[in-house]
């Protein structure tokens, strides 16, 4: 019979979904520091690179596999105390060109997650939810209550997921725990996202492409705050069955956005204007977190400026991956 407190990480048996993605690896490394026992499952490749978990892989149990995969999910987790579930196709753009890859791909594994948790009696799961599930804003700033309209099949597939673990509460009774991030950047994040964009245009003094006319808003969060807050989104008792936000509540526009990174970089780029949002894009983001603040006391620690000097510090010793952005969508 497993003991039902999740009062800290020590010695804590915890999963972690597509362990090698950008904020999954981030949440790892502080896992590890806090010496719970993780199990990082990886999505399966050929090429035997391990992406952002390569310097600390060794204190992983790592396991390559698919969230797809229930019976392999099931042989998993027989021991897990805690889920993180951040394994998605976790871009909106790609979602647009590959719904049906997307769709099945993050609400099936959401299901898998929850059905091999109920079944193996796992203490707590976590979703990593987005903001993209509130579409174009009716008000801001965002909070909870604010309608879900999704604009991409990404945006719909995390807003399915929720419902998955709203009925797994309602009818086994899961421990789930709902957050809804806004925007994150940091060092290991992947080029198809606007900050790793910029950055490399501007460290090679290439100009920096904007979609529309840059007034479009974002609500940044660094990193190593998300990571903070999933920390606390692990072991913070009674929040089971929680929805909270997290943003930092102020709003960038990224035009200004673009600015800052041409100053930090001491960049000679332009900004070339194409004038039209993508699809599926949202004019305006702003978050409230003030339910994260009350429940779980978490707050915002870095800075962007600060936030953006050590992603750029991260990409200044990488800085020819600018060819590879002609590749993305
Ligand atoms: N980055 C953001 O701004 C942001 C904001 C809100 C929510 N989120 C969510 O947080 C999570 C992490 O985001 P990220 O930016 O680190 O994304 P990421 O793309 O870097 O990481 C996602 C990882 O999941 C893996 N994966 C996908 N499908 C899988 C499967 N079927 N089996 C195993 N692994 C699988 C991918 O290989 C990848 O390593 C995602 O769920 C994302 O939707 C991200």
């Amino acid at each position: 019979m497993k003991d039902n407190s999740l009062n800290n990480f020590e010695g804590l048996n915890v999963l972690v979904t597509g362990a090698d993605g950008f904020v999954s690896s981030h949440l790892c490394e502080a896992l590890i520091k806090n010496n719970a026992n993780v199990t990082a499952l990886l999505k399966r490749n050929s090429s035997g690179i391990f992406k952002n978990i390569d310097q600390f892989k060794e204190k992983l149990i790592v396991r390559w596999g698919d969230t797809q995969d229930l019976s392999l999910l099931h042989d998993m987790t027989k021991e897990t105390d805690l889920i993180y579930h951040l394994a998605a196709q976790s871009h909106v753009g790609h979602s647009l060109y590959n719904p049906y890859e997307t769709v099945f791909n993050d609400i099936i594994s959401t299901l898998n997650i929850l059905e091999v948790s109920r079944k193996n009696d796992v203490k707590r799961v976590v979703h990593a939810g987005s903001s993209e599930i509130y579409g174009d804003p009716k008000s801001v700033p965002i909070d909870e209550t604010h309608p879900l309209q999704p604009r991409s099949p990404y945006a719909a597939a995390k807003a399915a997921s929720e419902n998955l673990l709203e009925s797994y509460h309602h009818s086994y009774k899961l421990p789930v725990v709902m957050s809804r991030f806004f925007n994150i950047y940091g060092p290991r994040q992947g080029l198809d996202q606007v900050i790793p964009k910029f950055i490399l245009q501007a460290l090679n003094d290439h100009d920096i492409t904007i979609y529309g006319d840059g007034t479009q808003t974002r609500d940044y969060t660094f990193v190593s705050d998300v990571v903070d807050a999933y920390m606390l989104l692990g072991t913070t008792e009674k929040i089971e069955h929680k929805v909270m936000n997290f943003s930092s509540d102020k709003e960038l526009m990224i035009k200004d956005l673009a600015e800052i990174i041409i100053d930090l970089t001491k960049s000679n780029s332009k900004l070339e204007f194409d004038n039209q949002l993508r699809t599926g894009e949202t004019p305006r983001l702003l978050g409230n977190s003030h339910l994260a603040r009350e429940l779980l006391g978490w707050k915002t620690n870095v800075s962007i400026e600060e936030g953006l000097k050590q992603t750029i510090e991260f990409f200044q010793e990488r800085k020819d991956l600018v060819d590879n952005l002609k590749f993305m969508v």
